[in-house]
């Protein structure tokens, strides 16, 4: 073996392994925020809010009466989005949020009332402040992204 060869396989090795820490060392939120438990939790208290607060009636009547499918998917796809298992796209395909959105009226009020059960809900997890605000930042995006009202700023 040529000191060449020799030394690049050295190098090669000590890259993967420092690669390797690296990698086991950066968490997705997911793991963050606690994993299945914890965004169970985040989605039960998100619509819990929306269905207790007369301010959210507004996208609750958007929703079936029996709430618990919609918990259920937002559950799916929230594990996905924050780097967790992609166990939405495994049962309902690609999410498409903005077009399965479309047969509902979303404006700037709707979006708001959205944002304000997910703050709550995030509110209520004791999470780290500036990781929590990261996500509810995520939200913001998302949510305004879903707007499909026309003739609104
Ligand atoms: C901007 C205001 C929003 C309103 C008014 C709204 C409203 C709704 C409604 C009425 C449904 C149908 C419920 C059902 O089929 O059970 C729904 C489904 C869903 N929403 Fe939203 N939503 C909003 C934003 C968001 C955002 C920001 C996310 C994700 C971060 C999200 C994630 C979902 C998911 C994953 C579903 C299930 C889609 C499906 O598989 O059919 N929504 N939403």
């Amino acid at each position: 073996m040529s000191l060449y060869s020799f030394i690049k396989q050295r190098y090669d090795r000590v890259n993967d392994f420092f690669i390797e820490t690296l990698m086991s060392e950066i968490k997705t939120p997911y793991d963050r925020i606690g994993g299945e438990s914890a965004v169970r939790k985040l989605c039960q208290t998100f619509y819990q809010v929306m269905c207790d607060t007369p301010q959210t009636q507004l996208i609750r009547a958007m929703h079936p009466e029996e709430i618990g499918l919609s918990e259920e998917k937002l559950y799916l796809f929230l594990t996905g989005w924050l780097g967790g298992p992609p166990i939405y796209t495994d049962k309902y395909g690609h999410p498409r949020l903005r077009k399965r959105h479309m047969p509902f009226p979303i404006g700037i009020e709707e979006r708001d009332q959205w944002l304000y059960c997910m703050a709550q809900a995030l509110k209520s997890m004791g999470l780290d402040e500036l990781f929590s605000q990261q996500l509810m930042g995520s939200f913001v995006q998302t949510a305004d992204f879903m707007r499909n009202k026309p003739n609104e700023e």
